[in-house]
Protein backbone atom coordinates (compact mmCIF):
# COMPACT_ATOMS: atom_id res chain seq x y z
CA UNK A 1 0.00 0.00 0.00
CA UNK A 2 1.49 3.27 -0.95
CA UNK A 3 2.28 5.87 1.94
CA UNK A 4 0.46 9.34 1.48
CA UNK A 5 2.12 11.98 2.79
CA UNK A 6 0.59 14.32 5.28
CA UNK A 7 1.15 18.13 5.82
CA UNK A 8 2.05 17.81 8.94
CA UNK A 9 5.78 16.62 9.11
CA UNK A 10 6.89 15.12 12.30
CA UNK A 11 9.78 13.61 11.18
CA UNK A 12 11.73 11.08 14.80
CA UNK A 13 14.51 9.53 14.94
CA UNK A 14 14.48 5.69 14.31
CA UNK A 15 15.70 3.25 16.73
CA UNK A 16 16.71 1.04 14.46
CA UNK A 17 19.79 1.10 12.77
CA UNK A 18 18.59 -0.95 9.99
CA UNK A 19 15.65 1.28 9.52
CA UNK A 20 15.46 1.75 5.29
CA UNK A 21 17.63 -1.09 4.82
CA UNK A 22 15.40 -4.75 6.18
CA UNK A 23 12.48 -3.64 4.84
CA UNK A 24 10.49 -4.80 8.23
CA UNK A 25 9.62 -1.44 9.22
CA UNK A 26 7.99 1.40 7.64
CA UNK A 27 6.60 4.14 9.97
CA UNK A 28 10.35 4.35 12.55
CA UNK A 29 10.94 7.79 11.05
CA UNK A 30 7.73 9.31 11.90
CA UNK A 31 6.25 9.97 15.52
CA UNK A 32 3.72 7.67 16.50
CA UNK A 33 0.90 9.48 16.29
CA UNK A 34 1.25 10.58 12.68
CA UNK A 35 2.09 6.75 12.06
CA UNK A 36 -1.85 6.12 13.17
CA UNK A 37 -2.99 9.03 11.14
CA UNK A 38 -1.80 7.29 8.09
CA UNK A 39 -3.04 3.75 8.80
CA UNK A 40 -6.04 5.20 9.48
CA UNK A 41 -6.63 7.16 6.37
CA UNK A 42 -5.13 4.36 3.90
CA UNK A 43 -7.46 1.74 5.43
CA UNK A 44 -10.30 4.64 5.12
CA UNK A 45 -9.38 4.90 1.69
CA UNK A 46 -9.29 1.71 0.23
CA UNK A 47 -12.26 0.49 1.49
CA UNK A 48 -13.99 3.51 0.95
CA UNK A 49 -13.30 3.15 -2.45
CA UNK A 50 -13.52 -0.39 -3.19
CA UNK A 51 -16.06 -1.67 -1.53
CA UNK A 52 -18.28 1.44 -1.11
CA UNK A 53 -18.60 1.95 2.09
CA UNK A 54 -19.44 4.82 4.13
CA UNK A 55 -17.50 7.15 6.53
CA UNK A 56 -19.46 6.74 9.76
CA UNK A 57 -18.83 3.32 9.79
CA UNK A 58 -15.06 3.73 11.02
CA UNK A 59 -14.07 3.63 14.28
CA UNK A 60 -10.52 5.51 14.97
CA UNK A 61 -7.89 3.19 14.94
CA UNK A 62 -6.94 1.61 18.28
CA UNK A 63 -3.21 2.31 19.24
CA UNK A 64 -0.57 -0.27 20.61
CA UNK A 65 0.05 -0.08 24.52
CA UNK A 66 3.77 -0.94 23.28
CA UNK A 67 4.93 0.46 20.10
CA UNK A 68 8.29 -0.68 20.91
CA UNK A 69 9.46 -4.11 21.84
CA UNK A 70 5.90 -5.65 21.39
CA UNK A 71 6.87 -8.54 19.14
CA UNK A 72 7.61 -11.66 21.02
CA UNK A 73 8.37 -14.09 18.05
CA UNK A 74 11.15 -13.57 15.41
CA UNK A 75 12.14 -15.37 12.39
CA UNK A 76 15.38 -15.34 11.88
CA UNK A 77 17.98 -17.08 9.38
CA UNK A 78 21.23 -18.61 9.95
CA UNK A 79 23.50 -19.37 6.71
CA UNK A 80 26.81 -20.54 6.12
CA UNK A 81 28.89 -18.96 3.59
CA UNK A 82 30.93 -20.57 0.81
CA UNK A 83 34.18 -18.90 3.11
CA UNK A 84 32.22 -21.02 6.10
CA UNK A 85 31.49 -17.50 8.15
CA UNK A 86 28.43 -17.85 9.84
CA UNK A 87 25.41 -15.05 9.77
CA UNK A 88 22.04 -14.43 11.38
CA UNK A 89 19.83 -12.15 10.16
CA UNK A 90 16.60 -11.08 8.44
CA UNK A 91 16.56 -12.25 4.36
CA UNK A 92 16.00 -8.85 2.64
CA UNK A 93 12.57 -8.53 0.81
CA UNK A 94 12.59 -10.25 -2.89
CA UNK A 95 16.69 -11.08 -2.45
CA UNK A 96 18.65 -14.30 -1.47
CA UNK A 97 20.68 -11.49 0.44
CA UNK A 98 20.61 -11.71 4.30
CA UNK A 99 21.27 -8.67 6.47
CA UNK A 100 23.34 -9.60 9.76
CA UNK A 101 20.76 -8.51 12.33
CA UNK A 102 22.22 -7.81 16.25
CA UNK A 103 19.25 -5.79 17.38
CA UNK A 104 15.90 -5.43 16.38
CA UNK A 105 13.35 -2.69 18.82
CA UNK A 106 10.19 -3.90 17.72
CA UNK A 107 10.73 -7.48 19.17
CA UNK A 108 10.39 -7.45 23.06
CA UNK A 109 13.56 -6.49 24.84
CA UNK A 110 13.72 -10.45 26.09
CA UNK A 111 14.66 -11.59 22.56
CA UNK A 112 17.01 -8.56 22.19
CA UNK A 113 19.31 -9.17 25.15
CA UNK A 114 19.16 -12.77 23.81
CA UNK A 115 20.13 -12.59 20.76
CA UNK A 116 23.96 -12.97 21.27
CA UNK A 117 23.32 -16.27 23.41
CA UNK A 118 21.22 -17.23 20.12
CA UNK A 119 23.75 -16.63 17.30
CA UNK A 120 26.28 -18.57 20.01
CA UNK A 121 23.65 -21.72 20.45
CA UNK A 122 22.66 -21.82 16.75
CA UNK A 123 26.22 -21.65 15.40
CA UNK A 124 27.28 -24.50 17.69
CA UNK A 125 24.42 -25.96 16.86
CA UNK A 126 24.33 -26.32 13.18
CA UNK A 127 25.31 -29.50 11.74
CA UNK A 128 28.28 -29.39 8.71
CA UNK A 129 25.89 -30.06 5.93
CA UNK A 130 23.42 -27.88 7.24
CA UNK A 131 23.81 -24.15 4.92
CA UNK A 132 20.71 -22.50 5.97
CA UNK A 133 18.45 -22.84 9.01
CA UNK A 134 15.49 -21.00 10.05
CA UNK A 135 15.16 -20.02 13.59
CA UNK A 136 12.26 -19.13 15.58
CA UNK A 137 13.21 -17.10 18.78
CA UNK A 138 9.57 -16.77 20.96
CA UNK A 139 8.96 -15.17 24.65
CA UNK A 140 5.81 -15.31 26.68
CA UNK A 141 4.71 -13.02 29.55
CA UNK A 142 7.04 -14.76 31.65
CA UNK A 143 10.51 -13.67 29.87
CA UNK A 144 11.86 -16.97 29.18
CA UNK A 145 13.50 -17.18 25.79
CA UNK A 146 12.74 -20.59 23.51
CA UNK A 147 13.89 -21.26 20.59
CA UNK A 148 14.43 -23.70 17.86
CA UNK A 149 14.36 -24.45 13.89
CA UNK A 150 17.55 -26.50 13.78
CA UNK A 151 16.53 -30.05 13.36
CA UNK A 152 13.17 -32.17 13.16
CA UNK A 153 12.01 -31.73 16.17
CA UNK A 154 13.47 -28.30 17.43
CA UNK A 155 10.35 -26.47 17.60
CA UNK A 156 8.73 -29.39 19.56
CA UNK A 157 7.99 -28.19 23.32
CA UNK A 158 7.74 -29.72 26.69
CA UNK A 159 4.29 -28.78 28.12
CA UNK A 160 6.26 -27.17 31.64
CA UNK A 161 7.85 -25.17 29.15
CA UNK A 162 4.75 -23.70 27.48
CA UNK A 163 4.66 -19.99 26.21
CA UNK A 164 1.72 -18.30 27.51
CA UNK A 165 0.00 -14.71 28.15
CA UNK A 166 -2.82 -13.68 30.34
CA UNK A 167 -6.28 -12.36 28.35
CA UNK A 168 -9.30 -11.91 30.36
CA UNK A 169 -7.58 -13.42 33.30
CA UNK A 170 -6.86 -16.13 31.65
CA UNK A 171 -3.97 -17.97 31.18
CA UNK A 172 -4.03 -18.84 27.34
CA UNK A 173 -0.50 -21.13 26.38
CA UNK A 174 1.13 -21.57 22.85
CA UNK A 175 4.05 -23.22 21.41
CA UNK A 176 7.06 -22.35 19.34
CA UNK A 177 5.83 -24.12 16.57
CA UNK A 178 1.74 -22.48 16.74
CA UNK A 179 0.49 -19.31 15.25
CA UNK A 180 -0.06 -16.65 18.09
CA UNK A 181 -0.49 -12.91 17.81
CA UNK A 182 2.75 -11.17 17.56
CA UNK A 183 1.54 -8.36 19.88
CA UNK A 184 0.68 -9.55 22.95
CA UNK A 185 -0.01 -5.72 24.73
CA UNK A 186 -2.99 -5.88 22.57
CA UNK A 187 -4.91 -8.87 22.95
CA UNK A 188 -6.91 -7.51 26.03
CA UNK A 189 -8.00 -4.46 24.07
CA UNK A 190 -9.34 -6.17 20.72
CA UNK A 191 -11.06 -9.37 23.07
CA UNK A 192 -12.63 -6.71 25.29
CA UNK A 193 -13.62 -4.84 21.80
CA UNK A 194 -15.55 -8.06 20.56
CA UNK A 195 -16.54 -9.01 24.59
CA UNK A 196 -18.61 -5.60 24.48
CA UNK A 197 -20.32 -6.02 21.20
CA UNK A 198 -21.79 -9.28 21.74
CA UNK A 199 -25.87 -9.13 22.99
CA UNK A 200 -24.73 -12.61 25.22
CA UNK A 201 -27.65 -14.22 25.67
CA UNK A 202 -27.36 -17.31 28.39
CA UNK A 203 -27.87 -20.16 25.60
CA UNK A 204 -25.34 -17.95 22.87
CA UNK A 205 -22.83 -20.88 20.58
CA UNK A 206 -19.75 -18.39 19.88
CA UNK A 207 -18.23 -19.93 16.83
CA UNK A 208 -14.25 -19.34 17.08
CA UNK A 209 -13.12 -20.26 13.24
CA UNK A 210 -9.77 -20.36 12.01
CA UNK A 211 -9.20 -20.52 15.89
CA UNK A 212 -5.40 -21.31 16.52
CA UNK A 213 -4.80 -22.35 19.99
CA UNK A 214 -8.05 -20.84 21.12
CA UNK A 215 -7.18 -17.37 21.65
CA UNK A 216 -10.96 -15.97 21.47
CA UNK A 217 -12.52 -18.75 22.35
CA UNK A 218 -11.51 -19.52 25.72
CA UNK A 219 -10.79 -15.87 26.81
CA UNK A 220 -14.21 -15.86 26.10
CA UNK A 221 -15.91 -19.00 27.18
CA UNK A 222 -17.15 -17.86 30.56
CA UNK A 223 -19.81 -15.88 28.43
CA UNK A 224 -21.22 -18.48 26.35
CA UNK A 225 -23.49 -21.17 26.74
CA UNK A 226 -20.75 -23.31 24.22
CA UNK A 227 -17.66 -22.33 22.27
CA UNK A 228 -16.94 -24.50 19.24
CA UNK A 229 -13.25 -23.57 17.62
CA UNK A 230 -12.59 -25.09 14.14
CA UNK A 231 -8.48 -25.05 13.51
CA UNK A 232 -6.90 -26.78 10.56
CA UNK A 233 -3.29 -27.42 12.03
CA UNK A 234 -2.68 -30.17 14.18
CA UNK A 235 0.27 -28.43 16.65
CA UNK A 236 -2.24 -25.65 17.32
CA UNK A 237 -5.46 -28.14 18.07
CA UNK A 238 -2.90 -30.20 20.61
CA UNK A 239 -2.59 -27.13 22.22
CA UNK A 240 -6.09 -25.71 22.23
CA UNK A 241 -6.73 -29.28 23.74
CA UNK A 242 -4.45 -28.17 26.57
CA UNK A 243 -5.94 -24.83 26.70
CA UNK A 244 -9.13 -26.71 27.74
CA UNK A 245 -8.00 -29.02 30.03
CA UNK A 246 -5.90 -26.57 31.96
CA UNK A 247 -8.72 -24.35 32.46
CA UNK A 248 -11.35 -27.69 32.52
CA UNK A 249 -13.80 -25.22 30.40
CA UNK A 250 -16.75 -28.28 29.16
CA UNK A 251 -18.38 -25.78 27.22
CA UNK A 252 -15.79 -26.12 24.99
CA UNK A 253 -15.25 -28.12 22.03
CA UNK A 254 -12.32 -28.27 19.17
CA UNK A 255 -12.56 -29.69 15.45
CA UNK A 256 -9.70 -30.19 13.67
CA UNK A 257 -9.99 -29.24 10.00
CA UNK A 258 -10.84 -26.92 7.37
CA UNK A 259 -13.63 -24.54 8.22
CA UNK A 260 -14.77 -24.90 4.74
CA UNK A 261 -15.58 -28.50 5.12
CA UNK A 262 -16.76 -28.37 8.89
CA UNK A 263 -18.38 -25.17 9.29
CA UNK A 264 -21.57 -26.50 7.32
CA UNK A 265 -22.23 -29.43 9.39
CA UNK A 266 -21.58 -27.50 12.93
CA UNK A 267 -24.32 -25.31 11.65
CA UNK A 268 -26.65 -27.39 10.61
CA UNK A 269 -26.13 -29.35 14.18
CA UNK A 270 -27.09 -26.01 15.96
CA UNK A 271 -29.85 -25.13 14.11
CA UNK A 272 -32.50 -23.34 15.93
CA UNK A 273 -29.24 -21.98 18.48
CA UNK A 274 -28.55 -18.27 18.74
CA UNK A 275 -25.22 -18.28 16.72
CA UNK A 276 -22.10 -15.31 16.58
CA UNK A 277 -18.96 -15.96 14.70
CA UNK A 278 -15.90 -14.86 15.11
CA UNK A 279 -13.65 -15.61 11.98
CA UNK A 280 -9.78 -14.77 11.77
CA UNK A 281 -8.23 -16.27 8.52
CA UNK A 282 -4.92 -16.43 7.30
CA UNK A 283 -3.68 -13.55 5.14
CA UNK A 284 -4.99 -14.73 1.74
CA UNK A 285 -8.44 -14.01 3.54
CA UNK A 286 -12.04 -16.57 2.97
CA UNK A 287 -12.37 -19.33 0.14
CA UNK A 288 -15.40 -19.21 -1.68
CA UNK A 289 -17.26 -21.61 -0.19
CA UNK A 290 -16.66 -20.39 3.41
CA UNK A 291 -18.20 -17.32 1.95
CA UNK A 292 -21.43 -19.20 0.57
CA UNK A 293 -21.72 -20.86 3.88
CA UNK A 294 -21.74 -17.87 6.20
CA UNK A 295 -23.96 -16.49 4.03
CA UNK A 296 -26.57 -19.72 4.59
CA UNK A 297 -26.05 -20.33 8.12
CA UNK A 298 -29.31 -18.48 9.24
CA UNK A 299 -28.88 -18.97 13.34
CA UNK A 300 -25.89 -16.85 12.88
CA UNK A 301 -27.06 -13.40 14.54
CA UNK A 302 -23.82 -11.16 13.73
CA UNK A 303 -20.83 -11.94 12.68
CA UNK A 304 -16.74 -10.99 13.22
CA UNK A 305 -14.14 -10.90 10.75
CA UNK A 306 -10.56 -10.46 12.46
CA UNK A 307 -8.10 -9.47 9.10
CA UNK A 308 -4.29 -8.82 8.99
CA UNK A 309 -4.33 -7.63 5.31
CA UNK A 310 -6.88 -4.68 4.08
CA UNK A 311 -6.52 -6.00 -0.11
CA UNK A 312 -8.00 -9.22 1.12
CA UNK A 313 -10.76 -8.05 3.20
CA UNK A 314 -11.72 -5.43 0.71
CA UNK A 315 -12.34 -8.47 -1.50
CA UNK A 316 -14.24 -10.56 0.72
CA UNK A 317 -16.09 -7.50 2.25
CA UNK A 318 -17.93 -7.53 -1.55
CA UNK A 319 -18.86 -10.96 -1.43
CA UNK A 320 -19.97 -10.85 2.62
CA UNK A 321 -22.91 -8.13 1.40
CA UNK A 322 -23.36 -10.17 -1.59
CA UNK A 323 -24.80 -13.24 0.46
CA UNK A 324 -26.70 -10.91 3.04
CA UNK A 325 -24.05 -9.37 5.54
CA UNK A 326 -24.30 -5.80 6.58
CA UNK A 327 -21.10 -4.44 7.84
CA UNK A 328 -21.96 -2.24 11.23
CA UNK A 329 -18.24 -0.98 12.28
CA UNK A 330 -14.62 -1.23 10.92
CA UNK A 331 -12.18 -0.69 13.73
CA UNK A 332 -8.74 -0.75 12.61
CA UNK A 333 -6.68 -1.85 15.63
CA UNK A 334 -2.70 -1.34 15.52
CA UNK A 335 -1.27 -4.40 16.05
CA UNK A 336 2.50 -4.23 14.62
CA UNK A 337 3.43 -0.19 15.26
CA UNK A 338 6.24 1.24 13.47
CA UNK A 339 5.36 -1.66 10.15
CA UNK A 340 2.82 -0.91 7.43
CA UNK A 341 0.69 -4.11 8.94
CA UNK A 342 -2.79 -3.09 10.20
CA UNK A 343 -5.47 -5.57 11.58
CA UNK A 344 -8.61 -4.59 11.01
CA UNK A 345 -11.84 -6.18 13.25
CA UNK A 346 -15.43 -5.88 10.97
CA UNK A 347 -18.67 -6.16 12.67
CA UNK A 348 -21.54 -7.46 10.45
CA UNK A 349 -25.45 -8.18 10.79
CA UNK A 350 -27.65 -9.89 8.97
CA UNK A 351 -28.75 -7.47 6.34
CA UNK A 352 -31.45 -9.91 4.95
C1 LIG B 1 -4.55 -15.54 11.66
S1 LIG B 1 -4.46 -17.08 12.47
C2 LIG B 1 -5.59 -16.85 13.79
C3 LIG B 1 -5.47 -17.78 14.96
C4 LIG B 1 -6.23 -17.40 16.21
N1 LIG B 1 -7.55 -16.86 15.93
C5 LIG B 1 -5.46 -16.42 17.07
O1 LIG B 1 -5.83 -15.25 17.14
O2 LIG B 1 -4.47 -16.84 17.69
C6 LIG B 1 -5.27 -18.12 11.33
C7 LIG B 1 -5.39 -19.57 11.78
O3 LIG B 1 -6.18 -20.27 10.82
C8 LIG B 1 -5.63 -21.56 10.60
N2 LIG B 1 -6.14 -21.97 9.28
C9 LIG B 1 -5.65 -21.65 8.06
N3 LIG B 1 -6.49 -22.09 7.09
C10 LIG B 1 -7.51 -22.70 7.72
C11 LIG B 1 -8.70 -23.35 7.27
N4 LIG B 1 -8.98 -23.44 5.97
N5 LIG B 1 -9.55 -23.86 8.17
C12 LIG B 1 -9.27 -23.76 9.52
N6 LIG B 1 -8.16 -23.16 10.00
C13 LIG B 1 -7.29 -22.63 9.12
C14 LIG B 1 -4.14 -21.35 10.73
O4 LIG B 1 -3.50 -22.56 11.04
C15 LIG B 1 -4.08 -20.32 11.87
O5 LIG B 1 -4.00 -20.96 13.12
Amino acid sequence: MPIPTTEVSTKVTPLCPLFGTCGGCQYQDVSYEEELVRKEAILKDLLMKEVGLAADVFEPISSSPEFYHYRHRLDLTLRKRNNGERQMGFMLPGTQRLQEVTVCPIARKEINDFLPTLREEAVRKLPEDYKTANLVVRVGDEGKVFWGGIGRRSLRMKEEDYLWTVVKGRKIFFALDTFFQANLSILERIVGKIEGLIGWRNDTVFLDLYSGVGLFGIALADRAAEVIMIESVSDSVKLAHYNVRYHDLKQVKILEGQVETQLPEVLHELIGKPCVALIDPPRAGLAPSAIETLGSAKDLQSLFYLSCSPESLARDLKHLARVGWQVQKIMPFDFFPRTRHLETLVWFTRSK
